[in-house]
């Protein structure tokens, strides 16, 4: 939908602001274009009108006076404003027709009439004027636009008089061009105003969005989490305070669930660590006991001897895991690790050598630079590190595989790196090898005592330490890398 909605032409702005102030002038325009038509029209009216009163006023002298000549029954084009038109018409034809000269400097005197020359469509249409005392507007080519009005003469003539629209035309034509930069001044300030105000008002929007988008970066997915946002509109009167009061009581709830799942979280993880912990000592003793029980002197019969060597066995490797439950216990919580210099090539030796004697059917190779490499942190879990990744490579890949551990260092961290040509991780389990308790085939892994803590407890201790622990593996081998802040 929303590439829908990207493709389309966009007619509406995307932001609220400037649909707000788009809106604002679209219906300024509008409400313009209205007040402007009506205003036009209804100074068109009342002008039209008054010259109708002007000629309903003139009566028929002027055009009377044309075909008698002045003055004829005290008709005078004197008496008539210029450009005053008049025709006479006897038996509907246009028997003389002239027009007030206006103009002062033509050497004649103001207020003579000028003859008109009107074609024969003009003709007509003079000829055709009711004589109903109603004005209408006829154009003449030479004069323009003008209001005609027919009255009947004293000798069965229609007498014609007119008078010129353009004034009207003109004082329209002002009126326009005022009314188009009046509103265009008006729409700049409206535009301008308009924008501030629009800014000023959503200002309490912006900060609920500032404040949601604030929450949204915080680290919310683990530990003890302080909420401590709130947005300051949260008066319910208004529309923006009641979206902030309801972020304001949803942040209430978040802070209040994500405080608990912490603290169930920590209650978890402290019964983990006295369960570990509780177990340790039982599993001891039956260890003890078992291992007793075998060196006793005198016969045993043999399934009772198979029984116990299980019995030890077993004991060992619940310990084993109790040991490695406790650990991953105090990692979670935080416990504070040894901080002391590591030699990381001591320990690649070491591991190498304790390999090769518990792996003697692989090949462990050892790539280790001239120089010690030093880190800081705790030497055992260090160790413990190395061990899992080297025994992950000699128990999960078949007899005859190469493995290679290496060790370098980079000017702020130290890369070590296990490889084996083994048949890889299974691709359904890559994404989760470093969680507790994955393992692959599950029914062969428990008769070889996997638990599928290992690699758990490699992230832990290197995340630990300040550093990320990460595998690549394919159908032709695996590699293990950890990547250690260097001191
Ligand atoms: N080098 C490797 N080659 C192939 N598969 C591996 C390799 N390392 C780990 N795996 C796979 O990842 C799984 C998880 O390893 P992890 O070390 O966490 O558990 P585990 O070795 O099964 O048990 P544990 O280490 O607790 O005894 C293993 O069960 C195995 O399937
Ligand atoms: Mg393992």
């Amino acid at each position: 939908m929303s590439r829908r909605a990207a493709r389309r032409p966009r007619l509406v702005p995307r932001t609220l602001r400037a649909r707000l102030v788009a809106g604002l002038l679209a219906l300024l325009v509008l409400a313009f274009v209205g007040v402007g038509l009506a205003t036009t029209a209804a100074l068109r009216h009342f002008l039209v009108d008054r010259l109708d009163q002007q000629l309903a006023v003139a009566g028929g002298r002027y055009a009377a006076s044309l075909e008698h000549g002045a003055p004829t029954d005290g008709a005078d084009t004197r008496a008539q404003a210029p450009g005053t038109f008049g025709a006479r018409l006897v038996s509907g034809r246009v028997t003389a027709a002239g027009v007030v000269d206006g103009d002062a400097d033509d050497g004649v005197e103001p207020n003579d009439d000028d003859g008109v020359t009107l074609t024969s469509a003009e003709q007509r249409a003079v000829a055709a004027l009711p004589v109903d005392g109603a004005a209408r507007t006829v154009g003449i080519a030479a004069l323009g636009d003008y209001r005609l009005r027919a009255v009947s003469g004293r000798d069965g003539d229609v007498l014609v008089t007119g008078l010129p629209l353009h004034p009207v035309e003109e004082t329209t034509e002002r009126l326009i061009s005022l009314e188009l930069t009046v509103f265009a001044v008006a729409l700049v300030a409206v535009g301008v105003a308009g924008t501030l105000w629009v800014r000023w008002s959503l200002r309490p929007l912006e900060r609920v969005a500032g404040t949601a988008e604030e929450v949204s970066e915080l680290p919310l997915d683990s530990g003890a989490v302080a909420l401590s946002h709130r947005v300051p509109d949260d008066d319910p009167r208004t529309e923006v305070g009641r979206v902030g009061a309801s972020l304001n009581r949803m942040l209430d709830h978040i802070g209040s669930s994500l405080n608990r799942r912490h603290e169930i979280e920590e209650r978890l993880r402290a019964f983990a660590a006295d369960a570990s912990h509780e177990l340790r000592t039982p599993v001891a003793t039956v260890r003890g006991h078992a291992e007793l029980a075998l060196r006793h002197p005198g016969p045993v019969p043999d399934p009772v001897h198979h029984s116990l060597e299980r019995i030890d066995a077993e004991a060992r490797r619940m310990g084993a895991i109790v040991e490695d439950l406790l650990l991953l216990a105090r990692l979670d919580a935080g416990r504070p690790l040894a901080d002391e210099e590591v030699d990381l090539t001591r320990i690649a030796l070491d591991a190498v050598a304790d390999a090769q004697a518990t792996g003697p059917d692989h090949r462990w190779l050892l790539e280790l630079p001239a120089e010690p490499v030093l880190v800081r942190g705790d030497a055992d879990r260090l160790r413990q590190v190395v061990t899992n990744l080297l025994a992950n490579a000699r128990s999960h890949t078949p007899p005859g595989t190469r493995v290679t551990l290496g060790v370098e260092a980079a000017e702020r961290s130290v890369r070590l790196v296990v490889a084996d040509t083994g048949p890889g991780i299974p691709p359904e389990l890559i994404d989760r090898v470093f969680e507790r308790f994955v393992r692959g085939d599950r029914a062969r892994s428990r008769s070889t005592g996997s638990t599928g803590l290992g690699l758990a407890i490699v992230r832990a201790v290197v995340t630990a330490h300040g550093g990320v622990a990460e595998v690549r593996s394919t159908a032709d081998g695996t590699v293990f890398t950890v990547l250690l802040p260097r001191t």
